[in-house]
């Protein structure tokens, strides 16, 4: 059995204050964390007091980004192995905000994925794909070339760690009813590439969320379907109620 992993993305959103008393008003209010994992993607000035603040609650602590290197010169980067040691235990990348307005390749994403599994961090690797992709492919050819190139080279033993998400750039930000079939379809597909790259067991194993117009309202209908494990969730995952209402969707 998957576990569900339900994942707050705050983007650029939240000061410190606001993301620890956030923490704070949520920690007792969660899941039991056997059954359901939940975690926040906050800025990354604030994920240490996030750690601190969240206590035994088992609430994860996500980066939303990271360098490809390791340490050195890099003015502005942030270290994974940093993060790491913050208490930081996923990190996300190749976001589709990182790829369409920071121009992150397949190949930036690779590294930082061999970068994410070297220093101890699960990355949670991201995936985007418009309508006229979609469309002119009928199946999601586009998405699935994109993860074998940020996979290349990762191995069995790697691969087993690594969470993936399907998010169709078409539903993200938008504010409307996502389209459950569809995001059904498009986590389907990518389950069978990672049986066909890899193995079976592996692809019945690796976790596959969805991103894209998550909300209180439709959250149980999308974490009905067989192949959406979880979800990253921005706009509403903002407010502490709806959160706390998607925390505890069962
Ligand atoms: O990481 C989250 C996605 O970008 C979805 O954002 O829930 O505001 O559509 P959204």
């Amino acid at each position: 059995m998957r576990k569900p992993f339900i994942v707050a993305n705050w983007k650029m959103h939240k000061t410190v204050q606001e993301s620890v008393s956030f923490v704070k008003a949520i920690r007792d209010h969660l899941p039991d964390p056997k059954k359901v994992e939940v975690g926040i993607a906050g800025q990354a000035f604030a994920l240490y007091s996030m750690k601190e603040a969240a206590g035994k609650s088992g609430l994860r602590i996500i980066a939303q980004n990271g360098a490809p290197q390791l340490s050195g010169p890099f003015t502005g980067e942030i270290s994974m192995r940093g993060l790491s040691q913050a208490g930081v235990s996923h990190v996300m990348l190749g976001h589709i905000e990182r790829r369409r307005l920071f121009n992150e390749t397949n190949e930036a994403v690779h590294q930082k994925v061999e970068t994410a599994i070297a220093t101890g961090l699960t990355p949670i690797i991201c995936t985007d794909e418009t309508m006229v992709q979609r469309e002119m492919n009928g199946e999601i050819h586009y998405v699935l070339k994109q993860l074998q190139s940020v996979l290349h080279g990762v191995s069995l033993d790697q691969i087993r760690d690594v969470i993936i998400s399907y998010e169709p750039s078409w539903a993200v930000g938008v504010g409307q009813r996502a389209n459950t079939a569809l995001a059904e379809e498009g986590c389907r597909q990518i389950r069978r590439m990672i049986a066909d790259v890899y193995t079976y067991e592996i692809a019945d194993k690796i976790r596959i969320l969805y991103g894209g117009s998550v909300n209180p309202k439709n959250i149980q209908e999308i974490m009905s379907k067989p192949d959406i494990d979880g979800v990253l969730i921005g706009r509403a995952s903002l407010d502490v109620d709806n959160f706390l209402a998607m925390a505890n969707y069962q």
